[in-house]
């Protein structure tokens, strides 16, 4: 196992009627922006039950942040925070607007051209704290110290990490999950899966413990997954969806093991470029990334086989060839093609991909570093 440190500061406030505990956890004086995207949290009652947690404290409302929150609709949140003196950030939503609001609270403290600086990935010294209510489960967003945001007007989909953006606080209330159309549920429980994948199917490090919480929480949502489908008003399902979810992507699981993340790196081109959302970039990408990488994942393979899906016969290929195409179907059970092709994309794209991980120096990808042009060509080939 690798050398790691595991610190994560969010505090999880979860299940039912638990939005008004928010009022324990901010400022009693708190001047505070509440986040929100493009209506679903306040046409479903959240933002109410927010606002009145809050009780006699400022607040402001910010709406409208798109899914892959766009940097241009967030420098008008970061503007209100400035000239309104804000200092707490509640985001209501999916990990787009919790995301968006991480951003948000960077930077309200930079200084100059924003984007430039949060390219650059400077070493933040401050933000402004931030809690958040939970209303898609999917990215972990809630409880990790990352943000992914878009730049429209650049073509630029990009993931940044730092310890101080981590959430003070997430509430995750089921029933917040009712509303969802059905697609996002699929996606939710896609890309939790793929975020499980992308810190387990790598190369084995005597990492039992992070293997074992892998394989447990890829069971749960091969098992959840369709019944979050079929029975959309099943709170434990969902609350075991969410639960999971959080967990998938919180670091716990990634501690002290090698990561991938190839699937998510080639995966953003298609989102920025075609529109798909995030969880369809993945059910592309993470068959073909472990057909073209089986050989440095061969171990690992072998025991998502086993231990994944049951398969113990025949040939060392022909399981891991079997544990692909059963991804491929979990995928495409929950609704999601796992071609490009199926989504209308032209087969140019592939150039085209290949030129946006150049572009931003996305090249090697890999927990080996080994997955170069050639490669990355290998998998969209295959992903087509
Ligand atoms: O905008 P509204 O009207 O709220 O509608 C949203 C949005 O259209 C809707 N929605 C959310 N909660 C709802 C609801 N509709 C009805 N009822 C509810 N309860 O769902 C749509 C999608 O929301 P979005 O937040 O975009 O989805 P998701 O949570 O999948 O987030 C995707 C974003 O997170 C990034 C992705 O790249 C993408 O930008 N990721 C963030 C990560 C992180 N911070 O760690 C890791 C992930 O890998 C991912 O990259
Ligand atoms: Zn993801």
């Amino acid at each position: 196992m690798f050398n790691f440190d595991y610190y994560n500061p969010t505090r999880i406030i979860f299940g039912t009627e638990r939005i008004k505990d928010l009022d324990l956890h901010i400022p009693a004086n708190a001047n505070v922006l509440i986040t929100y995207g493009g209506g679903s949290a306040k046409k479903f009652g959240t933002i109410d039950e927010v606002k009145q947690a809050l009780g006699s404290r400022n607040y402001i409302e910010f709406g409208g942040i798109e899914p892959n929150p766009h940097y241009e609709t967030l420098m008008k949140a970061v503007n209100i925070v400035k000239s309104e003196k804000v200092d707490f950030l509640i985001a209501v939503g999916g990990g787009s607007v919790i995301d968006g609001t991480k951003f948000i609270a960077a930077a309200a403290y930079f200084e100059g051209d924003a984007w430039e600086t949060w390219i650059s990935n400077p070493p933040l010294d401050r933000v402004l704290p931030m809690g958040c209510v939970v209303t898609l489960p999917a990215t972990g967003s809630e409880m990790n110290g990352t943000a992914v945001i878009s730049n429209t007007a650049l073509n630029a989909k990009l993931s940044h990490k730092h310890p101080l953006l981590f959430p003070r606080f997430a509430i995750l209330d089921p029933r917040k999950s009712y509303t969802l159309p059905t697609k996002q549920i699929a996606n939710g429980v896609v890309d939790a899966f793929v975020h499980i994948a992308e810190q387990y199917l790598t190369y084995p490090v005597y990492g039992k413990v992070q293997d074992r919480f892998a394989e447990g929480l890829m069971l749960t949502l091969i098992e959840e997954g369709p019944k979050a489908l079929a029975e959309p008003d099943n709170y434990h399902v969902r609350a075991t969806i969410m639960w999971s979810a959080t967990q998938a992507l919180n670091g716990l699981i990634g501690a002290g093991v090698p990561q991938d993340w190839a699937s998510h790196r080639i995966g953003y081109y298609f989102t920025i470029h075609h529109g798909l959302d995030h969880a369809q970039t993945l059910a592309i990408l993470l068959p073909a990334v472990l057909d073209v990488q089986r050989e440095s994942k061969r171990l690992k393979l072998l025991q998502y086989a086993e231990r994944v899906w049951g398969i113990t016969q025949g040939s060392d290929d022909e399981r891991i060839n079997s544990a692909i195409q059963l991804t491929r179907k979990f995928f495409e059970n929950m609704g999601l093609p796992t071609y490009i092709r199926a989504y209308g994309i032209p087969e140019s794209s592939i150039d085209e991909a290949i030129n946006y991980l150049k572009r931003f120096n996305l090249l090697p990808l890999g927990e080996h570093k080994n997955i170069t042009t050639i490669e990355a060509r290998k998998i969209l080939s295959l992903s087509y």
